[in-house]
């Protein structure tokens, strides 16, 4: 069964990876812009998962669509179609309103809203079909998400709206294909990540995201705040 991670890091991008992958999921596609960062995240996925797994990383900006989709069909090749998709691709930058570049505010619109709906269209008729295909099966699209959608912090004005778009145009997902079996939510988490905070590190927030995808087959649910 596949993992296809969007957006992989050391923080959020890395602790899901590693948790989802030993807990289910013997191949693994990463997907970052730097190719050094993804060599050590790779690195991560195989040295916490003692079980075997493979691994293929693509360093591709989601933004750039034929080399993402030319990287999609490397990796679809090798693992077949995923089962999970998780979305974590997003600068978490200050951008003052006003002096920020409207330029930036369109790559970031790129980022989290433009480059998941390319990804929804290309794998949310596959996550249909498996759901159909078997009951047992968990198909979903889980995308990392914060409280700025609805608390908007006017010194991080242009990821606050961003984030607003990516969440409607999830709601809107999981409003058409929750239904059809395939679980598809954001992760909220409510401030920010480091690895000494108490309640948002990066190990905390993948055993919750894990918790409720686990719970999702009996009760789904579109949100998970953390
Ligand atoms: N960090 C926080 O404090 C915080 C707080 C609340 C919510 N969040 C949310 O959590 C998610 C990120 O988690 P994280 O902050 O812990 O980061 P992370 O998982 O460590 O890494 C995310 C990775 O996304 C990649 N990325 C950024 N732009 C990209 C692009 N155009 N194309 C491909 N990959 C791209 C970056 O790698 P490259 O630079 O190599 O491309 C980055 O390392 C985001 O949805 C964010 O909004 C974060």
């Amino acid at each position: 069964m596949s993992l296809l991670v969007l957006g992989s890091g050391p923080g959020i991008g890395r602790s899901v990876a590693t948790l989802f992958a030993s807990k289910r999921y013997n191949n693994v596609v990463l997907i970052a812009r730097r190719a050094e960062q993804l060599e050590e995240e790779k690195k991560a996925v195989l040295n916490t998962v003692s079980s075997q797994i493979n691994v293929r990383t693509y360093a591709v900006d989601v933004t750039h669509t034929h080399s993402l989709l030319q990287a999609l069909d490397d990796a679809d090749a090798a693992f077949g179609k995923p089962d999970v998709v998780f979305y974590n691709a997003a600068r978490v930058l200050p951008s003052a309103l006003l002096t920020h570049p409207v330029e930036d505010v369109e790559y970031d619109f790129k980022i989290n809203v433009s480059a998941l709906y390319i990804i929804s269209q290309r794998y949310i008729p596959h996550l249909v079909s498996l759901a159909r295909a078997d009951t047992s099966s968990r198909p979903a699209l889980i995308v990392t998400s914060s409280a700025l959608p609805h608390h908007p912090i006017p010194q991080l004005f242009n990821l606050s709206l961003v984030k607003a778009a990516q969440r409607n145009l999830v709601q809107s997902l999981n409003l058409s294909y929750t239904p059809e079996g395939v679980h598809i939510g954001v992760i909220n988490v409510a401030g920010q990540v480091a690895p000494e905070d108490e309640v948002r590190n990066p190990t905390r927030i993948a055993a919750k995201t894990w918790e409720w995808f686990q719970g999702a087959k009996d009760k789904p649910n579109f949100e998970v705040m953390i």
